[in-house]
């Protein structure tokens, strides 16, 4: 009996030491040059089912560019009106698949009227149609030819499943005016007690990412500001989660600072920081007016987009499923941002 307790003791003393470690086997992937040690870690198990529940939908048959245009024949189309109406209806059965499959057409439009917009929903698709043409036409040194269509993002949600807000936190993170809200664990920065919250500073505004290492001797190459610091290794603890990967996979660890030593990996997530910001603050926070208040977040602002909304835990959404060239019509807005009229009811 003693000998049964004993092991009991044993095995959950064993538990509770190894709760913090992923079990399993682990491989590692040589990324950068030998001798660098930049290594990729991963549990080939978790990988492969991963691999399995990011695949994308059969892309449907594409419908001929020639006939007569949407906008001849429909009242309100702001955006498509260039596409034929085959194409332009193939393109609406298919957001329907990857935003409303269960709610279906009316989701968006008023049944009674089609051209009608008096449903959020429409308005906000609108908007999404312009954000994703833009995206894949601007950002290329960041979405390749890769690209983005609408289930990138939504996956059949109405709202993406990765989504933030600004989060005020619990009232005991809060700390002193001044201070930088932290020091619980939290999801969104992979339960680290750095600042929970690095979205609304670094995704949503343009706060500088860095100021971590000096690049001379001090005091000139003294970090100006520790907060800096803090939010950067927090939106660093969101890359790396987003993209299911190691710090290495982008920075040679030695020296996060430097360019000429980090993968390639590196310069196109800079472009994606720059991109998610267009993607926030030009066609996100816009639409804050026309949300209902269950689609805000606590603090009244829209749910916006960081880097695991597309990614999802995949180094490439989708793991690299070229899924645009299926969906040319979504592949250029052909005007510039500022020019759209979007916002302007
Ligand atoms: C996720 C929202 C959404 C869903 C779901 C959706 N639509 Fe649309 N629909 C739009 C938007 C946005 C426009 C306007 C496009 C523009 O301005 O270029 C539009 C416009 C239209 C128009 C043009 C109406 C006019 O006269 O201006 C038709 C027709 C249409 N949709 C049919 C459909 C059909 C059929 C379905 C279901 C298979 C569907 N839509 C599902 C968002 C949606
Ligand atoms: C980069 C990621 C991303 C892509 C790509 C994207 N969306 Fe969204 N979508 C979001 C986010 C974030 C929200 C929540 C913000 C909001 O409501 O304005 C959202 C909200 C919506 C909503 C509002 C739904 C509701 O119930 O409140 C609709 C409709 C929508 N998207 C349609 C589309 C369509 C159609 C496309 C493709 C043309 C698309 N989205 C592409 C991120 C994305
Ligand atoms: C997907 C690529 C990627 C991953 C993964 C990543 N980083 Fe970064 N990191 C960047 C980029 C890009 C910048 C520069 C951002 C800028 O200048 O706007 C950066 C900047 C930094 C800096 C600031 C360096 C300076 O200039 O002072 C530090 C420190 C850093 N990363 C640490 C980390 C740590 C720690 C991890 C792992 C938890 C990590 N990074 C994971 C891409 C990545
Ligand atoms: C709108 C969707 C979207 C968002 C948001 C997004 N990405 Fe990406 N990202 C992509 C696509 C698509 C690719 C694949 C490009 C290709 O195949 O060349 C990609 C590729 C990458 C790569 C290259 C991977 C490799 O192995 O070559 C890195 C690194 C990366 N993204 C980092 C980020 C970071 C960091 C963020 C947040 C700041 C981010 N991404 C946000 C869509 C997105």
């Amino acid at each position: 009996m003693k000998t049964v307790v004993r092991s009991a003791v044993v095995g959950l003393a064993a538990l509770l030491v190894l709760g913090g470690c992923e079990l399993g086997s682990k491989e590692t992937v040589q990324r950068g040059y030998r001798g660098t040690a930049m290594e990729l870690v991963i549990v080939p198990e978790d990988r492969v089912a991963h691999v399995n529940a990011n695949q994308p939908p059969e892309p449907s048959p594409p419908m001929p560019a020639a006939g007569p245009k949407a906008g001849d024949i429909y009242q309100n189309v702001e955006i498509l009106g260039d596409l034929s109406v085959t194409e332009f209806t193939r393109l609406m059965a298919s957001i329907t698949e990857w935003v409303a499959p269960e709610e279906g057409c009316n989701y968006c439009h008023n049944p009674q009227n089609l051209a009608d917009d008096s449903k959020y929903q429409k308005k906000v698709a609108r908007a999404m149609i312009a954000m994703t043409q833009r995206t894949n036409e601007a950002w290329k040194d960041h979405v390749g030819s890769t690209g983005v269509t609408c289930y990138t993002c939504h996956r059949g949600n109405n709202i993406p499943t990765n989504v933030w807000a600004e989060d005020p936190g619990p009232e005991r993170a809060r700390g002193m005016v001044g201070q930088t809200p932290q020091n619980y664990a939290s999801a969104a920065v992979g339960m680290s007690s750095l600042p929970y919250d690095p979205f609304t500073t670094m995704l949503g505004g343009e706060r500088d990412i860095g100021g971590v290492q000096a690049d001379s001797a001090l005091p000139q190459g003294h970090p100006t500001d520790l907060r800096d610091a803090e939010w950067t290794y927090a939106l660093m603890m969101h890359f790396s989660q987003s993209l299911g990967v190691n710090c290495t996979y982008c920075h040679n660890s030695r020296a996060f600072n430097q360019w000429d030593q980090a993968s390639p990996a590196k310069v196109t997530a800079w472009h994606g920081i720059r991109m998610v910001r267009e993607i926030n603050s030009k066609f996100i926070e816009p639409t804050t007016p026309w949300l209902p208040e269950h689609r805000k977040g606590p603090l009244g602002d829209a749910l916006k987009t960081n880097c695991k909304t597309c990614h999802q835990g995949a180094y490439k959404p989708l793991y690299g499923a070229e899924m645009l060239q299926y969906y040319p019509n979504l592949a250029e807005l052909g005007k510039d941002v500022d020019d759209l009229e979007l916002f302007e009811d």
